[in-house]
């Protein structure tokens, strides 16, 4: 059993004395729980090379208080009634005394934790129109537990390190194609590096391009988490408008933003506004790019669900230039906690982001990577995006049809011809956090659009996802927000 306690044998204080006061301690901050086992005072001792006699005068301290109980023949045990109001099991460091020597965090770490880090725990509510998330009860669970058996095997081609960064080729070339089919991406396998997820690509794109000062336009609103990472970088972040064309080129290419290194959009579909960049502003920017030297980070998040709308060619397919990195990730189309996606890079910049992957996680998990490889030779990816456009679409259907029923003229709809979200415009005094706690008093939980601004946010905008949900439970779920919202 590991139990680490700390003591010091050259202190004034008893040894015995030493033990008793950590281990109280640690019952009172919850690192010990009732009923846990302790170990016995022989392996303590051992533990802590002290004398039997040590631990065992302590344990009697703490038995005598109350703090621990025996029992005959299985050991000694942190007390099952101990006082509720002697317990805190609050976080651990709020009861721990201030370190005399604070540890000293680089330039990075102090970045880290700068600023708002929205972290939006799921509140436990009936109705949760949160966005980003697909409808789990509809993934092909049997078939992917198949698949993943199907590869489960003890042996070295599943278990070993791969020594390449890249990620597993078959997957790759399968990706390659994939993405020629469905989005007019041109390249080979060899530009392609799987990573964890769009976020490790963003991370990565980050570190191995961007230095501190550098400046990086980004769309406003835009998305929260790409941001994030490149203030982690301490990059100059400048906001570009978007309309209802998407990111608004003339802005960005009018000159003002000084030596401008990355531009960072969602052109499939404008994270939060849903916008879809026009095909005329996509060969603007690209030529705008390419004049400038100006690489463009084409997050693609999820540009496999559009609606009777023709899918235009990624700007990766039409860019003549090398200056677009392509992200795209598994967590949309299949689900989140996979943490697979990938990077389509320029061929000169592969051999870099391919150490960098090597020093960040040395490869992805094989075992999914194989699966994931016959998900899509199979058939498999492609049949399941058919199914779940299919069933957004109604869904998205029913979204529109009850938010247009229950509030009429007095909201605006933004983006729903694409994705898995819509955003609402409402016309309301409310505050965005009133909107948010009455919504969460009637059971639903709804996240404004407000921490997507990088400077001041118009308010009363509010971004639904759908994908998760059932048509009945939209429907309840509008007609409640309606019943909280419309009442002043
Ligand atoms: C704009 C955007 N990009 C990417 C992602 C996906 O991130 P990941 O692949 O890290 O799960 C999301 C998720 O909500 C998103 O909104």
């Amino acid at each position: 059993m590991d139990f680490v306690i700390s003591i010091d044998s050259q202190a004034a204080l008893p040894l015995h004395r030493q033990v008793y006061i950590e281990i109280r301690q640690a019952i009172l901050t919850g690192r010990l729980t009732p009923g846990e086992k302790l170990p016995s005072t022989r392996v303590l001792a051992q533990l802590l090379g002290v004398s039997r006699t040590t631990v065992t005068q302590s344990y009697e301290m703490l038995l005598s208080e109350g703090y621990l109980e025996t029992s005959v023949g299985s050991g000694t045990f942190v007390c099952r009634q101990l006082p509720d109001e002697l317990l805190n099991t609050a976080p651990i460091q709020a009861k721990l005394p201030a370190n005399p020597h604070p540890i000293s965090l680089s330039s990075y770490g102090e970045r880290l934790i700068q600023g708002k880090f929205l972290h939006i725990p799921e509140t436990d509510v009936e109705i949760s129109f949160s966005y980003g998330r697909p409808a789990f009860d509809e993934f092909p669970i049997k078939l992917w537990r198949k698949l993943l058996s199907r590869h489960c095997q003890s042996s070295k081609s599943v278990l070993d390190y791969t020594y390449n960064s890249q990620g597993y080729q078959v997957l790759r070339e399968a990706i390659a194609a994939y993405l020629s089919r469905s989005r007019a991406v041109k390249c080979n396998s060899e530009q392609i590096i799987i990573v964890g997820g769009s976020q490790q690509g963003i991370d990565l794109i980050t570190r191995i391009l961007i230095n501190p000062g550098d400046c990086i336009a980004v769309e406003e609103p835009g998305y929260l988490s790409a941001r994030r990472a490149f203030l982690s970088q301490g990059a100059n972040l400048f906001p570009v408008g978007v309309d209802q064309s998407g990111l608004i080129i003339n802005h960005l290419a009018a000159g003002i933003i000084p030596n401008i290194k990355l531009v960072y959009v969602t052109p499939s579909h404008q994270f939060p506004t849903g916008a879809t960049l026009s095909l005329t502003r996509r060969l603007e920017l690209l030529a705008w790019a390419k004049k400038s030297g100006v690489m463009i980070i084409e997050d693609d998040y999820d540009s496999e669900y559009r609606y009777g709308e023709r899918p235009i060619p990624a700007l990766q397919g039409l860019d003549q230039g090398n200056s677009v990195i392509y992200v795209g990730t598994f967590s949309k189309v299949l689900f989140p906690a996979l943490r697979l996606g990938y990077l389509v890079l320029p061929p000169d910049l592969v051999p870099i982001f391919a150490r960098g992957k090597w020093l960040a996680d040395r490869q992805c998990s094989l075992l999914e990577q194989y699966a994931l490889t016959d998900f899509i030779t199979e058939g498999h990816l492609e049949r399941h995006i058919r199914r779940m456009r299919s069933l957004y679409d109604g869904r998205r259907q029913t979204l529109v049809q009850s938010l247009s029923e229950h509030f009429g003229d007095t909201i605006k709809i933004l983006g729903e011809n694409a994705g898995m979200h819509l955003m609402v415009k409402f016309n309301t005094k409310l505050s965005d956090d009133e909107i948010v706690q009455r919504a969460a008093l009637a059971g639903v939980n709804i996240g404004a659009a407000s921490p997507q601004y990088l400077k001041d946010s118009p308010g009363s905008e509010f971004i639904f996802g759908y994908a998760e949900l059932s048509h009945q439970k939209i429907q309840e779920g509008v007609r409640r927000l309606a019943q909280v919202i419309l009442i002043d």
